[in-house]
């Protein structure tokens, strides 16, 4: 019996996060909080929150900010991991998902992988018996959209009520996973995209069905200024993602009206910040003054991937005994 309330249980140990809707809006704050916990906490008292644990990490695509800020948070946390890039981990050339997904399992404590199609994930995952974390595919990059709120209640405290919009390829893996974790924590999101760009209105009703527990909500708009009037935050991304190159061309045409620029960011609040998961192509969905700019807090956000998925992992493999969940 407990005298006062008993501790919250960890509900994350042990699953997986292939997409940010596997989290609930409480799990989604509870990994928030863990991050900014360990933020804060001396390194010296993390580093047996992972000790003895291996995370593979299998990527088909290339990365600096995923790869890096994964095995540095598992070296910190005492931990370890072994990296392996390639082509053909998931589209089972050699061996199916399944069989590439059980046999790591037996070896290490929880695999990130990086990969194109989103389904062959799920394969995998499903026949992992350790956890699995997207470190991007093409339909979500969720490991990104921790970031980009822990960054976002840094700044401002608190998710809800923010308004965010977001430039150019509204269709891409971070335009979805960071939809899907704003509008959970009460944010509206108002994409600036082309037709060609623009979520389908099936995905903008599940946005809109997602967030109205917490007041959040989803709008897409064909004009860059009207996405963008009184938002406090600008968001952006390349306008070809890895894997999709043969529409460079049609992209560069298409979402050249939305590129941050000086001027467009005259039309959000004065204390609008400017984020990007990068990689930046700076000259295209951003201009050099904007990302160099007082606005941007590009840099900051590529930490806080560091300190997200330290949160990420020590939840997802451990109890979080004594740690605030
Ligand atoms: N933002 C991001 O995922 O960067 P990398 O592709 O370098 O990992
Ligand atoms: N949308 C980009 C994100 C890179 C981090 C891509 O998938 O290439």
């Amino acid at each position: 019996m407990y005298a006062v309330a008993p501790p919250p249980a960890n509900t994350l140990r042990g699953r997986n996060l292939l997409q940010v809707t596997d989290l609930t809006a409480v799990e989604l704050s509870s990994v928030l909080r863990l991050a900014t916990y360990l933020k804060a906490l001396p390194l010296a008292e993390q580093r047996s929150l992972a000790r003895g644990r291996t995370l593979a990490m299998l990527f088909e695509k290339p990365s600096l900010r995923t790869r890096v800020s994964f095995e540095v948070a598992m070296s910190q946390l005492g931990g370890e991991t072994l990296f392996a890039s390639g082509s053909e981990f998931m589209v089972g050339s050699r061996e199916t998902p399944e069989d590439v997904s059980r046999v790591l399992s037996r070896y290490v404590d929880a695999i990130v992988v990086r990969t194109h199609a989103h389904e062959p994930l799920e394969r995998f995952a499903r026949a992992s018996t350790v956890p699995v974390i997207n470190g991007l595919s093409a339909a979500a990059h969720p490991c990104q959209a921790l970031a980009d709120l822990l960054t976002m209640q840094e700044r401002f405290g608190s998710i809800e009520g923010l308004r965010i919009a977001y430039l150019g390829d509204a269709k891409n893996n971070v335009a979805a996973s960071l939809a899907d974790a704003a509008v959970q924590l009460g944010a509206t999101v108002q994409f600036g995209c082309p037709p060609t760009h623009r979520p389908s209105e099936a995905y903008l009703e599940h946005l809109q069905a997602l967030g109205a527990p917490a007041g959040g909500t989803a709008r897409a708009f064909s004009s860059a200024v009207r996405a963008v009037r009184g938002a406090d935050v600008l968001y952006t991304d390349v306008w070809t993602s890895m894997g999709e190159e043969r529409y460079r061309e049609r992209n560069d045409a298409m979402l050249r009206p939305y590129a941050v620029t000086d001027e467009l960011l005259g039309y959000a609040q004065p204390h609008a910040i400017f984020m990007h998961c990068l990689p930046a192509h700076r000259g295209e969905e951003v201009t050099e003054g904007v990302i160099e700019g007082e606005h941007s807090v590009v840099f900051d956000q590529a930490e806080n991937r560091l300190h997200a998925q330290k949160a990420l992992l020590v939840a997802l493999l451990t109890d979080c005994k004594g740690m605030p969940v």
